[in-house]
Protein backbone atom coordinates (compact mmCIF):
# COMPACT_ATOMS: atom_id res chain seq x y z
CA UNK A 1 0.00 0.00 0.00
CA UNK A 2 1.03 3.75 -0.52
CA UNK A 3 0.58 7.00 1.39
CA UNK A 4 0.89 10.42 -0.33
CA UNK A 5 2.85 12.91 1.40
CA UNK A 6 2.76 16.17 1.18
CA UNK A 7 4.71 19.09 2.57
CA UNK A 8 2.47 21.96 2.82
CA UNK A 9 3.19 25.98 2.18
CA UNK A 10 4.01 26.18 -1.47
CA UNK A 11 2.04 28.52 -3.70
CA UNK A 12 1.02 26.41 -6.98
CA UNK A 13 2.23 28.77 -10.45
CA UNK A 14 2.25 27.24 -13.93
CA UNK A 15 0.03 25.68 -16.33
CA UNK A 16 -1.98 22.64 -16.63
CA UNK A 17 -3.60 20.74 -18.63
CA UNK A 18 -7.30 18.77 -17.27
CA UNK A 19 -7.74 15.31 -18.99
CA UNK A 20 -11.21 13.85 -20.23
CA UNK A 21 -13.71 13.71 -17.72
CA UNK A 22 -14.16 10.16 -15.40
CA UNK A 23 -17.73 10.46 -15.91
CA UNK A 24 -18.30 11.01 -19.40
CA UNK A 25 -15.86 8.41 -20.17
CA UNK A 26 -17.47 5.42 -18.20
CA UNK A 27 -20.78 5.53 -19.95
CA UNK A 28 -19.74 6.37 -22.92
CA UNK A 29 -17.40 3.19 -23.09
CA UNK A 30 -20.29 1.08 -21.70
CA UNK A 31 -22.17 2.57 -24.85
CA UNK A 32 -20.22 1.00 -26.84
CA UNK A 33 -21.94 -2.05 -26.43
CA UNK A 34 -24.47 -0.37 -28.02
CA UNK A 35 -21.87 -0.39 -31.45
CA UNK A 36 -21.21 -2.68 -34.62
CA UNK A 37 -17.71 -1.98 -35.91
CA UNK A 38 -14.83 -0.30 -33.47
CA UNK A 39 -15.50 3.24 -31.87
CA UNK A 40 -12.09 5.15 -31.30
CA UNK A 41 -12.29 7.31 -28.31
CA UNK A 42 -9.85 9.76 -27.28
CA UNK A 43 -9.41 11.77 -24.44
CA UNK A 44 -10.05 8.96 -22.07
CA UNK A 45 -7.90 9.12 -18.62
CA UNK A 46 -5.86 6.95 -17.49
CA UNK A 47 -7.46 5.39 -14.12
CA UNK A 48 -7.98 2.43 -12.18
CA UNK A 49 -12.22 3.15 -12.79
CA UNK A 50 -11.31 3.47 -16.55
CA UNK A 51 -9.22 0.01 -16.20
CA UNK A 52 -11.97 -2.00 -14.65
CA UNK A 53 -14.96 -1.08 -16.78
CA UNK A 54 -12.25 -2.41 -19.21
CA UNK A 55 -11.97 -5.61 -17.38
CA UNK A 56 -15.88 -5.96 -17.46
CA UNK A 57 -15.98 -4.64 -20.93
CA UNK A 58 -14.22 -7.54 -21.64
CA UNK A 59 -15.80 -10.24 -19.75
CA UNK A 60 -19.05 -8.96 -21.93
CA UNK A 61 -16.78 -10.13 -25.18
CA UNK A 62 -15.71 -6.36 -26.13
CA UNK A 63 -12.15 -6.31 -27.11
CA UNK A 64 -10.74 -3.14 -25.43
CA UNK A 65 -7.03 -1.68 -27.22
CA UNK A 66 -5.08 1.25 -26.02
CA UNK A 67 -3.33 2.15 -29.33
CA UNK A 68 0.00 4.04 -29.55
CA UNK A 69 -1.77 7.71 -29.50
CA UNK A 70 -3.24 7.25 -26.52
CA UNK A 71 -6.81 6.88 -27.96
CA UNK A 72 -8.48 3.49 -26.96
CA UNK A 73 -10.46 1.20 -29.75
CA UNK A 74 -13.36 -0.80 -28.43
CA UNK A 75 -15.24 -3.47 -30.32
CA UNK A 76 -18.01 -6.08 -29.76
CA UNK A 77 -16.91 -9.40 -30.85
CA UNK A 78 -19.00 -11.70 -28.63
CA UNK A 79 -22.29 -11.12 -27.87
CA UNK A 80 -23.39 -14.02 -25.71
CA UNK A 81 -21.64 -13.44 -22.37
CA UNK A 82 -24.58 -10.88 -20.36
CA UNK A 83 -22.84 -10.76 -16.64
CA UNK A 84 -21.14 -8.28 -15.01
CA UNK A 85 -19.57 -10.05 -12.14
CA UNK A 86 -19.34 -9.15 -8.30
CA UNK A 87 -16.12 -9.38 -7.75
CA UNK A 88 -15.90 -6.41 -10.29
CA UNK A 89 -18.28 -4.67 -9.74
CA UNK A 90 -17.88 -4.46 -5.83
CA UNK A 91 -15.10 -1.97 -6.87
CA UNK A 92 -16.71 0.29 -9.03
CA UNK A 93 -19.97 1.19 -8.54
CA UNK A 94 -20.54 3.04 -12.05
CA UNK A 95 -20.39 -0.49 -13.53
CA UNK A 96 -24.18 -0.32 -13.41
CA UNK A 97 -23.93 1.45 -16.61
CA UNK A 98 -24.06 -1.73 -18.53
CA UNK A 99 -27.19 -2.41 -17.60
CA UNK A 100 -28.75 -0.31 -20.09
CA UNK A 101 -26.67 -0.94 -23.14
CA UNK A 102 -26.76 -4.58 -22.62
CA UNK A 103 -30.78 -4.67 -22.52
CA UNK A 104 -30.99 -2.75 -25.05
CA UNK A 105 -28.49 -4.31 -27.52
CA UNK A 106 -28.79 -8.40 -26.34
CA UNK A 107 -32.23 -8.21 -24.68
CA UNK A 108 -30.96 -9.77 -21.76
CA UNK A 109 -27.97 -8.44 -18.82
CA UNK A 110 -26.98 -9.71 -15.36
CA UNK A 111 -25.43 -7.11 -13.35
CA UNK A 112 -24.19 -7.47 -9.75
CA UNK A 113 -25.98 -5.25 -7.53
CA UNK A 114 -23.75 -2.36 -6.88
CA UNK A 115 -23.29 -1.57 -2.80
CA UNK A 116 -23.02 1.26 -0.36
CA UNK A 117 -20.41 3.39 -0.38
CA UNK A 118 -18.57 6.01 1.91
CA UNK A 119 -20.83 8.66 -0.05
CA UNK A 120 -24.32 7.25 0.90
CA UNK A 121 -26.62 3.78 0.49
CA UNK A 122 -26.63 4.72 -3.48
CA UNK A 123 -29.87 2.42 -4.59
CA UNK A 124 -30.53 1.82 -8.10
CA UNK A 125 -34.25 1.80 -8.09
CA UNK A 126 -34.77 4.54 -10.23
CA UNK A 127 -33.05 2.96 -13.16
CA UNK A 128 -34.89 -0.32 -12.51
CA UNK A 129 -38.20 1.45 -12.82
CA UNK A 130 -36.94 3.08 -15.98
CA UNK A 131 -35.80 -0.41 -18.01
CA UNK A 132 -39.37 -2.08 -16.37
CA UNK A 133 -41.16 1.52 -18.44
CA UNK A 134 -39.17 0.23 -21.45
CA UNK A 135 -40.74 -3.69 -20.71
CA UNK A 136 -38.35 -5.48 -19.46
CA UNK A 137 -38.55 -7.92 -16.57
CA UNK A 138 -36.24 -7.41 -13.46
CA UNK A 139 -35.68 -10.06 -10.94
CA UNK A 140 -33.17 -9.62 -7.93
CA UNK A 141 -31.40 -12.56 -7.35
CA UNK A 142 -28.01 -14.23 -5.61
CA UNK A 143 -27.53 -10.49 -5.60
CA UNK A 144 -27.99 -9.48 -8.74
CA UNK A 145 -30.16 -7.81 -11.09
CA UNK A 146 -31.31 -10.21 -13.79
CA UNK A 147 -33.35 -7.75 -16.61
CA UNK A 148 -34.63 -9.52 -19.84
CA UNK A 149 -37.03 -8.19 -22.49
CA UNK A 150 -36.61 -6.37 -25.90
CA UNK A 151 -36.92 -2.62 -25.27
CA UNK A 152 -40.13 -0.81 -26.70
CA UNK A 153 -40.34 3.09 -25.98
CA UNK A 154 -42.39 4.79 -23.51
CA UNK A 155 -42.55 7.95 -21.32
CA UNK A 156 -40.84 7.79 -18.18
CA UNK A 157 -40.35 9.99 -14.89
CA UNK A 158 -37.09 9.51 -13.22
CA UNK A 159 -37.96 11.08 -10.27
CA UNK A 160 -36.09 10.15 -7.11
CA UNK A 161 -35.69 11.62 -3.44
CA UNK A 162 -32.91 13.92 -4.55
CA UNK A 163 -33.73 14.97 -8.12
CA UNK A 164 -32.60 13.03 -10.87
CA UNK A 165 -29.81 10.36 -11.52
CA UNK A 166 -27.25 10.90 -13.45
CA UNK A 167 -26.13 6.85 -14.45
CA UNK A 168 -29.89 6.43 -14.30
CA UNK A 169 -30.52 8.79 -16.73
CA UNK A 170 -27.42 7.33 -18.80
CA UNK A 171 -29.06 3.50 -18.08
CA UNK A 172 -32.50 4.78 -20.02
CA UNK A 173 -31.01 6.59 -22.49
CA UNK A 174 -28.96 3.93 -23.75
CA UNK A 175 -31.76 0.99 -22.98
CA UNK A 176 -33.41 3.29 -25.16
CA UNK A 177 -31.72 4.06 -28.59
CA UNK A 178 -32.38 1.17 -29.99
CA UNK A 179 -36.26 0.29 -28.74
CA UNK A 180 -39.04 -0.22 -30.99
CA UNK A 181 -40.49 3.64 -31.11
CA UNK A 182 -40.49 6.90 -29.36
CA UNK A 183 -39.28 7.34 -25.25
CA UNK A 184 -40.06 10.13 -23.46
CA UNK A 185 -37.65 10.51 -20.48
CA UNK A 186 -39.09 13.33 -18.23
CA UNK A 187 -36.55 14.53 -15.07
CA UNK A 188 -33.61 13.90 -17.04
CA UNK A 189 -30.29 14.49 -15.46
CA UNK A 190 -28.70 17.20 -17.23
CA UNK A 191 -24.97 17.12 -16.34
CA UNK A 192 -22.47 17.21 -19.03
CA UNK A 193 -21.22 14.09 -18.96
CA UNK A 194 -25.34 13.00 -19.77
CA UNK A 195 -25.17 15.18 -22.58
CA UNK A 196 -21.70 13.80 -23.84
CA UNK A 197 -23.37 10.35 -23.99
CA UNK A 198 -26.37 11.75 -25.72
CA UNK A 199 -23.88 13.15 -28.63
CA UNK A 200 -21.72 10.52 -28.36
CA UNK A 201 -24.64 8.34 -29.36
CA UNK A 202 -25.64 10.93 -32.25
CA UNK A 203 -23.00 10.99 -33.74
CA UNK A 204 -23.11 7.09 -34.19
CA UNK A 205 -26.34 7.15 -35.51
CA UNK A 206 -28.84 7.36 -32.53
CA UNK A 207 -31.90 9.68 -32.84
CA UNK A 208 -31.81 12.10 -29.31
CA UNK A 209 -33.45 15.62 -28.81
CA UNK A 210 -33.37 17.56 -25.78
CA UNK A 211 -29.76 17.38 -24.89
CA UNK A 212 -29.13 19.42 -21.56
CA UNK A 213 -32.73 19.70 -20.84
CA UNK A 214 -35.05 17.96 -18.46
CA UNK A 215 -37.30 16.14 -21.04
CA UNK A 216 -35.12 13.89 -23.55
CA UNK A 217 -36.67 12.45 -26.89
CA UNK A 218 -35.29 9.32 -27.65
CA UNK A 219 -36.59 7.45 -31.62
CA UNK A 220 -35.15 4.37 -31.39
CA UNK A 221 -32.75 3.50 -34.58
CA UNK A 222 -31.75 -0.46 -35.94
CA UNK A 223 -28.56 0.12 -35.68
CA UNK A 224 -25.10 2.47 -34.49
CA UNK A 225 -22.23 2.59 -35.82
CA UNK A 226 -18.19 2.63 -35.03
CA UNK A 227 -16.91 6.30 -34.75
CA UNK A 228 -14.19 8.52 -33.40
CA UNK A 229 -15.14 10.68 -30.81
CA UNK A 230 -13.23 13.22 -28.07
CA UNK A 231 -14.75 13.27 -24.20
CA UNK A 232 -15.01 16.43 -22.76
CA UNK A 233 -12.67 17.74 -20.25
CA UNK A 234 -13.49 16.77 -16.75
CA UNK A 235 -15.05 19.28 -14.64
CA UNK A 236 -14.48 18.21 -11.50
CA UNK A 237 -10.35 17.73 -12.06
CA UNK A 238 -10.85 21.03 -13.00
CA UNK A 239 -12.01 22.70 -10.06
CA UNK A 240 -10.35 20.65 -7.88
CA UNK A 241 -7.04 21.81 -9.46
CA UNK A 242 -9.06 25.60 -9.41
CA UNK A 243 -9.14 25.27 -5.63
CA UNK A 244 -5.76 23.37 -5.02
CA UNK A 245 -4.23 26.65 -7.16
CA UNK A 246 -6.59 28.78 -4.49
CA UNK A 247 -5.80 27.63 -0.85
CA UNK A 248 -2.15 27.95 -1.82
CA UNK A 249 -2.30 31.55 -3.14
CA UNK A 250 -0.63 30.39 -6.14
CA UNK A 251 -1.38 31.43 -9.85
CA UNK A 252 -2.23 28.52 -12.18
CA UNK A 253 -3.88 28.51 -16.17
CA UNK A 254 -6.11 25.52 -16.55
CA UNK A 255 -6.01 24.30 -20.42
CA UNK A 256 -8.70 22.48 -22.18
CA UNK A 257 -10.43 23.89 -19.33
CA UNK A 258 -13.57 22.92 -18.34
CA UNK A 259 -14.95 26.24 -17.27
CA UNK A 260 -17.96 26.21 -19.79
CA UNK A 261 -19.35 23.11 -17.33
CA UNK A 262 -18.32 25.69 -13.82
CA UNK A 263 -20.27 28.13 -13.76
CA UNK A 264 -21.60 27.51 -10.34
CA UNK A 265 -18.15 26.43 -8.80
CA UNK A 266 -16.11 29.68 -10.61
CA UNK A 267 -19.03 31.94 -9.18
CA UNK A 268 -18.66 30.46 -5.69
CA UNK A 269 -15.03 30.87 -6.35
CA UNK A 270 -15.27 34.59 -7.18
CA UNK A 271 -17.58 35.03 -4.20
CA UNK A 272 -14.22 33.65 -1.69
CA UNK A 273 -12.17 36.48 -3.23
CA UNK A 274 -10.64 34.37 -5.67
CA UNK A 275 -9.37 36.00 -9.50
CA UNK A 276 -10.95 33.51 -11.86
CA UNK A 277 -9.87 35.15 -15.80
CA UNK A 278 -11.38 32.86 -18.85
CA UNK A 279 -10.39 33.44 -22.61
CA UNK A 280 -11.88 31.77 -25.35
CA UNK A 281 -14.59 29.80 -23.77
CA UNK A 282 -16.10 27.89 -26.40
CA UNK A 283 -19.26 27.00 -24.74
CA UNK A 284 -21.51 25.93 -27.56
CA UNK A 285 -19.99 23.05 -28.65
CA UNK A 286 -20.14 20.23 -25.97
CA UNK A 287 -18.21 16.70 -27.02
CA UNK A 288 -15.86 18.41 -28.61
CA UNK A 289 -12.57 20.23 -27.23
CA UNK A 290 -12.28 23.67 -25.09
CA UNK A 291 -10.24 25.77 -26.65
CA UNK A 292 -10.09 27.94 -23.08
CA UNK A 293 -7.72 28.47 -21.03
CA UNK A 294 -8.51 29.78 -17.12
CA UNK A 295 -6.19 31.74 -15.06
CA UNK A 296 -6.80 31.27 -11.02
CA UNK A 297 -5.19 33.63 -9.09
CA UNK A 298 -5.51 34.48 -5.06
CA UNK A 299 -3.72 37.13 -3.27
CA UNK A 300 -5.69 38.08 -0.34
CA UNK A 301 -7.64 36.20 2.51
CA UNK A 302 -10.75 33.15 1.42
CA UNK A 303 -14.16 34.75 2.28
CA UNK A 304 -16.53 32.33 3.95
CA UNK A 305 -19.47 31.64 1.68
CA UNK A 306 -22.71 29.38 1.82
CA UNK A 307 -22.82 26.42 -0.74
CA UNK A 308 -25.61 24.00 -1.83
CA UNK A 309 -24.78 21.14 -3.71
CA UNK A 310 -27.44 20.17 -6.72
CA UNK A 311 -27.83 18.63 -9.32
CA UNK A 312 -26.47 20.26 -12.75
CA UNK A 313 -26.20 23.58 -13.26
CA UNK A 314 -25.98 23.84 -9.36
CA UNK A 315 -22.99 23.42 -7.32
CA UNK A 316 -21.76 19.90 -7.90
CA UNK A 317 -21.68 17.27 -4.85
CA UNK A 318 -18.01 16.03 -6.66
CA UNK A 319 -16.89 19.59 -5.49
CA UNK A 320 -18.17 19.92 -1.88
CA UNK A 321 -15.43 18.12 0.15
CA UNK A 322 -12.58 20.50 -1.92
CA UNK A 323 -14.95 23.42 -1.25
CA UNK A 324 -14.57 22.47 2.87
CA UNK A 325 -11.15 22.38 2.54
CA UNK A 326 -10.97 25.44 1.32
CA UNK A 327 -13.52 27.14 3.57
CA UNK A 328 -11.78 25.99 6.53
CA UNK A 329 -9.14 28.39 6.57
CA UNK A 330 -11.66 31.42 5.58
CA UNK A 331 -11.96 34.47 7.32
CA UNK A 332 -15.15 33.83 8.91
CA UNK A 333 -17.90 30.97 9.17
CA UNK A 334 -19.31 29.29 5.83
CA UNK A 335 -22.24 26.99 5.34
CA UNK A 336 -22.61 23.84 3.56
CA UNK A 337 -25.80 22.12 2.51
CA UNK A 338 -25.38 18.27 0.45
CA UNK A 339 -28.87 18.10 -1.12
CA UNK A 340 -27.57 15.30 -3.84
CA UNK A 341 -25.88 12.64 -1.22
CA UNK A 342 -26.75 13.92 2.48
CA UNK A 343 -24.27 11.50 4.21
CA UNK A 344 -21.17 12.51 1.90
CA UNK A 345 -19.22 14.49 4.83
CA UNK A 346 -16.41 11.55 5.83
CA UNK A 347 -14.24 14.16 4.99
CA UNK A 348 -15.16 16.25 7.96
CA UNK A 349 -13.53 14.44 10.86
CA UNK A 350 -10.06 14.12 8.53
CA UNK A 351 -9.93 17.52 7.92
CA UNK A 352 -10.58 18.09 11.72
CA UNK A 353 -7.95 16.21 12.65
CA UNK A 354 -5.68 18.85 10.54
CA UNK A 355 -6.95 21.78 12.91
CA UNK A 356 -10.18 22.56 10.65
CA UNK A 357 -13.24 24.12 12.67
CA UNK A 358 -16.44 21.64 11.18
CA UNK A 359 -19.28 20.81 12.66
CA UNK A 360 -21.74 18.40 10.83
CA UNK A 361 -25.24 17.17 11.40
CA UNK A 362 -27.13 15.50 8.69
CA UNK A 363 -26.65 17.49 5.60
CA UNK A 364 -24.96 20.26 7.03
CA UNK A 365 -21.44 21.10 7.89
CA UNK A 366 -20.68 24.29 9.57
CA UNK A 367 -17.53 25.47 9.25
CA UNK A 368 -15.50 28.07 11.42
CA UNK A 369 -12.78 29.44 9.17
CA UNK A 370 -9.23 28.85 11.22
CA UNK A 371 -6.14 30.88 10.32
CA UNK A 372 -4.25 27.84 9.56
CA UNK A 373 -4.45 23.82 9.29
CA UNK A 374 -1.75 21.46 10.31
CA UNK A 375 -0.07 18.73 8.60
CA UNK A 376 -0.81 14.92 10.00
CA UNK A 377 -1.98 11.37 9.21
CA UNK A 378 -5.42 11.67 7.86
CA UNK A 379 -7.32 8.85 6.04
CA UNK A 380 -8.99 8.66 2.86
CA UNK A 381 -12.86 7.54 2.61
CA UNK A 382 -13.51 8.41 -0.94
CA UNK A 383 -12.24 9.68 -4.16
CA UNK A 384 -13.55 13.23 -3.90
CA UNK A 385 -12.90 13.04 -0.01
CA UNK A 386 -8.68 11.92 -0.53
CA UNK A 387 -8.62 15.26 -3.26
CA UNK A 388 -10.21 17.72 -0.22
CA UNK A 389 -7.18 16.05 2.45
CA UNK A 390 -4.81 16.85 -0.51
CA UNK A 391 -6.05 20.53 -0.86
CA UNK A 392 -5.58 20.81 2.82
CA UNK A 393 -2.60 19.46 2.84
CA UNK A 394 -0.68 21.77 0.38
CA UNK A 395 -1.68 24.65 2.34
CA UNK A 396 -1.20 23.09 6.08
CA UNK A 397 2.04 23.64 8.16
CA UNK A 398 4.31 20.83 8.03
CA UNK A 399 3.72 17.10 6.49
CA UNK A 400 0.73 15.84 6.11
CA UNK A 401 0.28 11.36 5.20
CA UNK A 402 -2.54 10.27 3.47
CA UNK A 403 -3.25 7.01 3.74
CA UNK A 404 -5.85 4.27 1.59
CA UNK A 405 -4.27 6.23 -1.30
CA UNK A 406 -6.49 4.16 -3.99
CA UNK A 407 -9.21 6.05 -4.00
CA UNK A 408 -7.66 9.01 -5.76
CA UNK A 409 -6.38 6.81 -8.48
CA UNK A 410 -10.00 5.75 -9.29
CA UNK A 411 -10.54 9.47 -10.55
CA UNK A 412 -7.64 11.60 -11.12
CA UNK A 413 -5.04 10.52 -13.59
CA UNK A 414 -1.04 11.17 -11.42
CA UNK A 415 -2.32 14.05 -9.88
CA UNK A 416 0.80 14.49 -7.54
CA UNK A 417 2.76 14.54 -10.59
CA UNK A 418 0.77 16.97 -11.97
CA UNK A 419 0.62 19.11 -8.64
CA UNK A 420 4.54 19.00 -8.48
CA UNK A 421 4.57 20.55 -12.03
CA UNK A 422 3.14 23.36 -10.54
CA UNK A 423 5.42 23.14 -7.35
CA UNK A 424 3.81 21.79 -4.74
CA UNK A 425 5.88 19.33 -2.68
CA UNK A 426 3.85 15.96 -3.02
CA UNK A 427 5.12 12.47 -3.10
CA UNK A 428 4.15 8.41 -2.90
CA UNK A 429 5.86 6.51 -0.13
CA UNK A 430 5.25 3.01 0.61
CA UNK A 431 3.22 2.59 3.50
N1 LIG B 1 -30.69 7.74 -6.28
C1 LIG B 1 -31.77 6.99 -5.88
N2 LIG B 1 -32.15 5.92 -6.66
C2 LIG B 1 -31.50 5.60 -7.81
C3 LIG B 1 -30.42 6.37 -8.23
C4 LIG B 1 -30.02 7.45 -7.44
O1 LIG B 1 -32.36 7.26 -4.84
O2 LIG B 1 -31.90 4.63 -8.47
C5 LIG B 1 -30.25 8.88 -5.46
C6 LIG B 1 -28.83 8.72 -4.95
O3 LIG B 1 -28.78 7.94 -3.78
C7 LIG B 1 -28.40 10.16 -4.74
C8 LIG B 1 -29.11 10.88 -5.88
O4 LIG B 1 -30.18 10.02 -6.30
O5 LIG B 1 -28.88 10.63 -3.51
C9 LIG B 1 -28.24 11.19 -7.08
O6 LIG B 1 -27.49 10.05 -7.45
P1 LIG B 1 -27.09 9.75 -8.97
O7 LIG B 1 -27.79 8.52 -9.41
O8 LIG B 1 -27.26 10.97 -9.78
O9 LIG B 1 -25.54 9.40 -8.82
P2 LIG B 1 -24.76 8.40 -9.77
O10 LIG B 1 -25.30 8.48 -11.12
O11 LIG B 1 -24.66 7.07 -9.12
C10 LIG B 1 -22.96 10.09 -10.62
C11 LIG B 1 -21.48 10.24 -10.53
C12 LIG B 1 -21.09 10.63 -9.11
C13 LIG B 1 -21.79 11.94 -8.76
C14 LIG B 1 -23.31 11.78 -8.93
C15 LIG B 1 -24.08 13.06 -8.70
C16 LIG B 1 -20.60 8.74 -12.18
C17 LIG B 1 -19.81 7.53 -12.50
N3 LIG B 1 -20.82 9.01 -10.90
O12 LIG B 1 -23.31 9.03 -9.71
O13 LIG B 1 -19.69 10.85 -9.13
O14 LIG B 1 -21.50 12.30 -7.43
O15 LIG B 1 -23.60 11.31 -10.26
O16 LIG B 1 -23.65 14.06 -9.57
O17 LIG B 1 -21.00 9.46 -13.08
C18 LIG B 1 -17.50 10.86 -8.27
O18 LIG B 1 -17.09 11.04 -9.42
O19 LIG B 1 -16.75 10.96 -7.25
C19 LIG B 1 -18.89 10.51 -8.06
C20 LIG B 1 -19.34 9.95 -6.93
Amino acid sequence: MEKMVIEGGYPLNGKVKVNGAKNAALPIMAACLLINGTTKLRGIPELTDVKTLCKILNELGVDTKKCEDGSLDITVKDERNITAPYDLVRTMRASICVLGPLLGKRGMAKVSIPGGCSIGSRPIDIHIKGIESLGAEVVMEDGYVIATGKMKGSEIYLGGPYGSTVLGTCNIIMAAVLAEGRTIIENAACEPEVQDLAHFLNKAGANIAGIGESNLIVDGVDRLNGIEYEIIPDRIEAGTIMIAGAITGGNIVLENDASCYLASVIDKLREAGVGIKITDADKNTPGHVQSSECFVKRDGNIKPVNITTLPYPGMPTDMQAQFSALLSIANGTSIITERVFPHRFMHVAELNRMGANIMNEDAIAIIKGVPKLSGTTVMASDLRASASLIIAGLAAKGITEIRRLYHIDRGYERLEDRLKNLGAKIWREKE
